[in-house]
């Protein structure tokens, strides 16, 4: 297994950010509501868009690669059974059961499962296609969904920690295809969400409201192909930025969505980083002269602060001066990365959906171990900022979610190495 041998760092320059990969896999998936040609331009190269090529092949795609673009044709329309051997290594792939469903008329999609950042149910997603009239029941560790006819309904789909992106994306994939009207109240307003929407769109559906909690649909009989380009990953914008404030560097961030990013840019202002930002060239540049300060942050759907974000801004914040407190408000148990940034020097203590950050003026490098796909970015980023080496081990992890994470620091001034 690959591992990252950091050190104390100073970042400069300018960085690219890649294309979302949070975005790409529910578009990849509503591919499977046509059987026409797509173009999809900015897909990040990632393992996580390899595990959805291979889904997508298992059920009947044609699929190229090259250069970000991705072209998906069709090779049979029968298929209709996503296996757990792949679905188990990434949730975003149970986002199929909606096309599947409204497009094959019936789906079985393995069980995601538990993960460390906490409980993962699919309870909303059920919900939201047992309204639209699917017949769901769990066998065997998999969704077994049929409908002859799906029916457009009015669906709420708030639970009980808010709006969830997927059951969004997967009720708003079924429902295009549905007959007659549906009202998503509680929807999702992810960027990634109005992504999947302007791509639903393209494709012929009639559907409004994405992007907000209201969103109104009226199903058609079928959908075409179309090309599109998938939005920036707001989340590795957000990750160079926690970067920058850990290292006390400046750097510009290029190719990001700054309005995607307000409330990190808050949070980072709080904390001592300044942010100057052009909307027409889409650059950001951050720089941090001074001391870390303390902050509070609470986690919680778009357009609050984003749960993805909080592991790295917790690596800043065991370097700021004074007391800061995290309340994870998303995925209360998301603090597996607490315990190995307290091996690296920091004090940090978990209360429940709390952690409680005691600043330390010097953090130290170790050996860690990455739980996750954004607690290995957590680990990097504090390893930039400590006092000697830091081995991070297990970053397969960070490989599923940062294209070619280690060139872009290297070419920031990261002392950053892989071993093989
Ligand atoms: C997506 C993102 C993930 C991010 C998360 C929250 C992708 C591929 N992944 O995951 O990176 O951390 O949004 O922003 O886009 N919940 C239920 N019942 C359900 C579904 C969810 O109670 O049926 C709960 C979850 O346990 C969690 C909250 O709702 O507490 C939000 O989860 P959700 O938005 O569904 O996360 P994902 O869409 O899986």
């Amino acid at each position: 297994m690959d591992k990252f041998i950091v050190s104390k760092s100073k970042l400069s320059g300018t960085v690219r950010v890649s294309g979302s990969k949070n975005a790409a896999l529910p578009i990849m998936a509503a591919t499977l509501l046509s059987e026409e040609k797509f173009v999809i331009k900015n897909v990040p190269s990632l393992k996580d868009i390899t595990t959805m090529i291979k889904i997508l092949e298992v059920l009947g795609k044609k699929i190229s690669f090259q250069a970000n673009t991705l072209t998906v044709e069709s090779k049979t329309k029968r298929r209709y059974v996503a296996p757990y051997r792949l679905v188990k290594t990434m949730r975003a792939s149970f986002c199929c059961l909606g096309p599947l469903l409204a497009k094959r008329k019936k789906a079985k999609v393995a069980l995601p499962g538990g993960c460390v950042i906490g409980p993962r149910p699919v309870d909303l997603h059920i919900k939201g296609l047992t309204h639209l009239g699917a017949d769901i029941s769990i066998e065997r560790g998999y969704c077994q969904a049929k409908a002859d006819n799906l029916k457009g309904n009015h669906i709420y789909l708030g639970g009980p920690f808010g709006s969830s992106v997927l059951a969004t994306a997967n009720v708003m994939m079924a429902a295009v295809l549905a007959k007659g009207s549906t009202l998503i109240e509680h929807a999702a307003c992810e960027p990634e969400i109005n992504a999947l929407g302007q791509f639903l769109k393209k494709m012929g559906a009639d559907i409004q409201g994405f992007g907000t909690p209201l969103i109104r649909i009226k199903g058609k009989k079928s959908l075409a192909g179309c090309e599109f380009k998938v939005i920036p990953d707001r989340i590795e914008a957000g990750t160079f930025i926690a970067a920058s404030l850990a290292t006390g560097s400046g750097l510009e961030i290029k190719g990001a969505e700054p309005g995607h990013l307000t409330s990190v840019f808050e949070i980072a202002k709080k904390i001592g980083a300044k942010i100057t930002v052009n909307n027409k060239t889409k650059s950001i540049k951050v720089k941090t002269p001074g001391k870390l300060k303390a902050v509070n942050i609470t986690t919680l759907p778009y357009p609050g602060f984003p749960t993805d974000l909080q592991a790295q801004f917790m690596a800043c914040l065991a370097k700021a001066k004074g007391i800061s407190l995290i309340h994870e408000k998303v995925y209360p148990d998301r603090f597996m990365h607490l315990a190995e940034l307290n091996r690296m020097g920091a004090s940090i203590q978990k209360l429940g959906p709390y952690a409680i950050i005691e600043g330390q003026k010097n953090l130290k490098g170790a050996e860690t171990q990455a739980s996750d796909l954004r607690a290995s970015a957590a680990l990097v980023i504090a390893g930039l900022a400590a006092k000697g080496g830091s081995k991070v081990s297990r970053i397969y992890h960070i490989d599923r979610g940062y294209e070619n994470i280690e060139e872009k620091l290297q070419k920031l001034g990261a002392n950053i190495k892989r071993i093989k």
